[in-house]
């Protein structure tokens, strides 16, 4: 069975002061989750380093939220999965929808990103995820197929690779998808991942992200295929995501 894993992405969100909390997370989460899944958090690039000190000698693992495509060179303002890694963050996220509409970034770069990172010795979080609009006209499989044919390398395995699923209508708002389409979206997803990578595509990690919290996590973790969480506003509070963890 796969061992789930519980992930916050803080976002644009956090300074130096915040990282208090990340310790409670870390302190707390072994017990919250009775040893039975895997935590981490997804800081600002500004945080890794210190957000890796503040966890140390604990499991909780820190990521960071993107990479650039290049090991290094002429990209102003850009950061590296070898610098990612070299602040002792162990993953990075991929494709977030917001990196897909804010700045454009279609399933190529997403792909060449999540190779960037195994590169560094990173496991890559590849997000995919309908909008509204493709919702209510009947396309979020074909769209997630499509995401996953494009932002998923062949050489993809449990070891280097998670990937997201966040409608994107659920992400920030409240809302989340019913237990029944949760259940078909990921089942769909695993089914492509089989597809696309053989026997390996069993064991890749598949989350559920969007507006997930302590009050639905148990029966969204508990839908078949969902092998764990990724958290946005319900990670910043040790309160909420130790709630969640609470599920395992
Ligand atoms: P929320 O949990 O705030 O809806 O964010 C989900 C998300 O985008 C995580 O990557």
């Amino acid at each position: 069975s796969i061992r789930p894993l519980v992930a916050g992405n803080w976002k644009m969100n956090g300074l130096a002061a915040h990282l208090s909390e990340l310790q409670t997370m870390a302190t707390g989460f072994e017990d919250a989750s009775g040893g039975a899944a895997e935590a981490l958090i997804c800081v600002p690039a500004t945080l890794i380093d210190r957000a890796v000190k503040s966890v140390a000698g604990s499991d909780f693992a820190i990521g960071a939220e993107d990479c650039h495509v290049e090991e290094k060179g002429a990209h102003t303002g850009d950061i590296s999965a070898e610098m990612i890694a070299d602040c002792g963050a162990s993953y990075v996220i991929v494709g977030h929808s917001e990196r897909r509409t804010n700045h454009g970034e279609d399933d190529a770069t997403v792909a060449q990103k999540a190779k960037a990172g195994w590169r560094a010795g990173l496991t890559a979080i590849i997000c995919v995820g309908e909008t509204e609009a493709q919702r209510k006209a009947g396309e979020t499989l074909d769209i997630l197929e499509r995401q996953i044919a494009g932002s998923v390398p062949a050489e993809a395995n449990a070891e280097n690779t998670v990937v997201a699923y966040e409608p994107v209508w659920a992400i920030g708002t409240g809302l989340t998808p019913t237990v029944e389409d949760v259940a078909e979206a990921h089942t769909h997803i695993r089914s492509r991942l089989v597809e696309a990578l053989g026997e390996a595509g069993q064991s890749v990690r598949i989350l559920y992200g969007g507006s997930v919290k302590p009050a639905n996590a148990a029966e969204l973790m508990a839908v078949q295929n969902v092998n764990g969480a990724l958290i946005g506003g319900a990670s910043l509070k040790a309160d909420d995501f130790l709630g969640i963890a609470a599920v395992y």
